[in-house]
């Protein structure tokens, strides 16, 4: 069967030839992948810019956003049966015995760093016809959701996040009234967000470099979202003509955004951080003013990656939320639909909002 690697010691990727794999143990899951998601992380891997192979293997097989159906189980197997359609999370624990987070079947919150994500660091992913993966690192997701639900894990790093946000609002013991989100960014992470924000009932804007007739601001508006571009309201603007914000999700990973972002932020305000600015992004920053407010104002920064069991089982429940709400524009959401062989030709280019590779149809 044919899989899709990057060379990362060769500066290059492509297809190659592997073997299908077998089950080798009895909590183990033979899985034929229907369709696999890319996303900014995978296009950074293919620049080898991110991403680790395996221990000792010169190539590493991406692909981490997944759906697919359970073909053959290991005889222990009890929480699936064949033809389930399933979501593999993408983390797996660290080895490390003082690693409570993976310890505790947390690796979203490891400690150590030693953990590995299948496509991304130090394990093959899901751009391959066949996979054998353990029984506790899948999710079941309902035959009904069959269409979308290769958004499942990009949702479920959304899910974490609004979780999290909810705890701290949580501290509030009174009603804040009407609440109001920003989305900063609206690739699929920040138009998931958005659906979010406005499935929670906050009056919603997002926020991005996109122009006001561009595909993901239609979007936005179908959600019943306000839009506003960059290219016509420049951030230091921003605060001026739409106000100050509750929770603003942030989705793009452009430091002096993330930074400038907390001047937008109400008192008792959360500033929730999903993007991943390269290491050496610099910012020039009013430090006082920043870390004032921070404190005279109880607002709360925090930063999320990655997600566990019950933020992707919120994100299956919050998906089928989305498809009685905004069937349409949670569809549109996937512009291209391509087989693994265009995967190289496209994989470096960023069009539309989110291609999904397609494996197999889901029977
Ligand atoms: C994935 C996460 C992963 C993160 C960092 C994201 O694209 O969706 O599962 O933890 O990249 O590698």
């Amino acid at each position: 069967m044919q899989a899709l690697a990057v060379f990362p010691s060769q500066k290059r990727f492509g297809l190659l030839d592997i073997p299908e794999p077998q089950l080798s143990g009895a909590t183990q899951v033979l899985l034929r992948l229907c369709e696999v998601g890319l996303c900014g992380t995978d296009r950074e891997i293919a620049s080898f810019e991110y991403g680790d192979p395996p221990s000792g293997a010169d190539h590493l097989i991406l692909g981490h956003e997944s759906l697919a159906e359970v073909v053959e189980l290991g005889r222990e197997v009890r929480s699936l049966k064949r033809g389930d359609l399933v979501v593999a999370m993408v983390r797996r624990p660290c080895p490390h015995a003082e690693c409570r987070a993976c310890r505790a079947g947390r690796p979203d919150f490891c400690v150590t760093g030693d953990y590995t994500e299948r496509g991304i660091k130090g394990a093959d992913g899901f751009l391959t016809d066949y996979v054998v993966e353990d029984e506790k690192y899948l999710v079941r997701v309902p035959r009904a959701l069959a269409d979308v639900a290769v958004l499942v894990e990009p949702l479920s790093v959304v899910t974490k996040a609004a979780d999290q946000a909810h705890a701290i609002f949580d501290r509030l013991s009174y009603d804040p009234g009407p609440q109001r989100g920003l989305v900063l960014g609206a690739g699929p992470i920040g138009l998931l967000g958005a659906m979010v924000l406005v499935a929670n009932g906050f009056e919603t804007l997002v926020y991005s470099r996109d122009s006001e007739e561009s595909k993901p601001a239609e979007l936005v508006r179908s959600l019943g979202a306000h839009y506003a571009s960059s290219t016509i309201d420049p951030i230091e603007g921003l605060g001026t003509r739409w106000g100050q914000f509750d929770l603003i999700f942030e989705a793009v990973g452009f430091a002096p955004l993330m930074v400038g972002a907390t001047q937008m932020l109400r008192a008792n305000g959360v500033l929730a951080l999903t993007g991943v600015p390269p290491k050496a992004a610099t910012v020039e920053l009013n430090a006082g003013r920043v870390l004032r407010d921070l404190v005279l104002r109880n607002q709360v920064v925090f930063g999320t990656v990655n997600a566990g069991r019950r933020d992707h089982l919120s994100a299956i429940q919050h998906l089928e939320q989305f498809m009685v709400l905004f069937p349409e524009s949670v569809r549109t959401l996937i512009t291209h639909r391509v087989p693994l062989d265009e995967v190289p030709q496209i994989l470096t280019q960023k069009r539309g909002i989110k291609d999904v590779v397609e494996m197999t149809r889901a029977a």
